[in-house]
């Protein structure tokens, strides 16, 4: 049965509890996030067994659990309006996953670009779930009859593969996952470092050219107007020639809901330190309420607990008849 159960589309999607979030996690993911309860069937999830494939400190992914739960809501979530919860607390999430294994091959794994990124930079833990981490991120979407995913440009290719595993699958049981497709932001699918604007901003790679989700805004407005440019002087949307300038276009495009190409048009003939100016502000805006509304979140863990929680069991329902199904088809007794 490959027709969605809700009459809304259903669309699924997760962010890792691996450290503080950054401003490309905001535009890439948080921030596009809160358009999707008005029209699909949502799902937001916590990953936190994903984190681990990177070690992490105990306490750190303790309060990074809560902390991207809390961001989802500080962003605009209304919980009432999605499902928001903890992948770890669904257990069909590893369940899935494991039966998922055995239809990946490990020549689709090593294509991977994000492994073998993490696996260059983590050279001392090379561990079998970073290498298999796609395959969960394919159980976490397959699960829920996910017709869309809205996520950042890099997480294209891991959908990709959901979509071959489901294909693999259905093609020896029959018709049994939905077919996700991968959705980006028209701004800011992939904001890049401020510094080395050909990169990727990441949360994991701190420093002058990334700004973190709970930086001062000052200390924000100064890393934008120290970003890279270049010299040609010309405000123009060119991801080749001018990648920083391009990188500037996307930000403020993606926190005022437009393309970067409109940005650009915007500040035709004006000077880089103006469209610096304006970036900066709007970082400032964006950033400030979302702080104060992420510390009164993080201050009653209780009732982040309890909305995760409630979250859970809706999931589960789900969940557990996905891998019900699954495990009939292919004739497991089932308990
Ligand atoms: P993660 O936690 O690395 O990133 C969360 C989301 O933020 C997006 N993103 C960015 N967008 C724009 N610019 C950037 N510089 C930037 N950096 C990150 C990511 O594309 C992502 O949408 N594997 C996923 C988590 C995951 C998931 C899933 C996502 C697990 N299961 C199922 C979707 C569906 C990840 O590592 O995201």
């Amino acid at each position: 049965m490959s027709t969605s159960i809700s009459p809304k589309p259903i669309s699924f999607s997760g962010i890792q509890s691996s450290g503080i979030p950054s401003i490309g996690n905001y535009i890439g993911a948080f921030k596009p996030f809160t358009a999707y309860p008005q029209t699909h069937k949502a799902y937001f999830c916590v990953v936190d067994h994903h984190a681990i494939t990177v070690r992490q400190e105990p306490k750190d992914l303790f309060e990074n659990s809560y902390g991207v739960a809390a961001w989802y809501l500080a962003a605009g979530l209304n919980p009432h309006e999605c499902t928001l919860f903890i992948q770890s607390h669904v257990k069909e999430h590893t369940e899935l996953g494991w039966i998922l294994n055995t239809f990946t091959q490990m020549g689709e794994l090593e294509r991977m670009t994000q492994f073998k990124d993490k696996a260059a930079r983590h050279k001392e833990n090379v561990n079998a779930g970073l290498f298999g981490y796609p395959v969960l991120m394919a159980a976490d979407i397959l699960l829920y009859n996910t017709q869309e995913v809205p996520v950042g440009d890099d997480q294209i290719q891991h959908i990709e593969l959901a979509r071959n595993i489901a294909t693999r699958f259905n093609n020896i049981y029959g018709d049994t996952f939905v077919m996700p497709k991968g959705v980006i932001p028209k701004s800011g699918a992939r904001v890049k470092d401020l510094q080395e604007p050909t990169r990727k901003m990441s949360k994991s790679q701190p420093g002058p050219g990334t700004i973190l989700l709970n930086e001062s805004p000052a200390e924000a407005a100064k890393k934008i107007k120290r970003a890279q440019t270049d010299s040609l002087g010309v405000i123009a949307y060119d991801t080749e020639n001018q990648p920083g300038i391009a990188n500037l276009l996307e930000i403020l495009g993606g926190l005022t809901n437009r393309t970067p190409q409109a940005v650009a048009q915007e500040f035709e003939g004006q000077q880089y330190g103006a469209l610096k100016g304006a970036v900066a502000e709007a970082v400032v805006f964006a950033l400030e309420p979302l702080q104060a509304e992420y510390t009164r979140l993080m201050s009653d863990k209780a009732e982040l607990h309890r909305i995760l929680a409630k979250g859970a069991d809706d999931a589960r329902e789900v969940a557990a008849q996905t891998v019900r199904k699954v495990k009939e088809k292919m004739g497991y007794v089932l308990a």
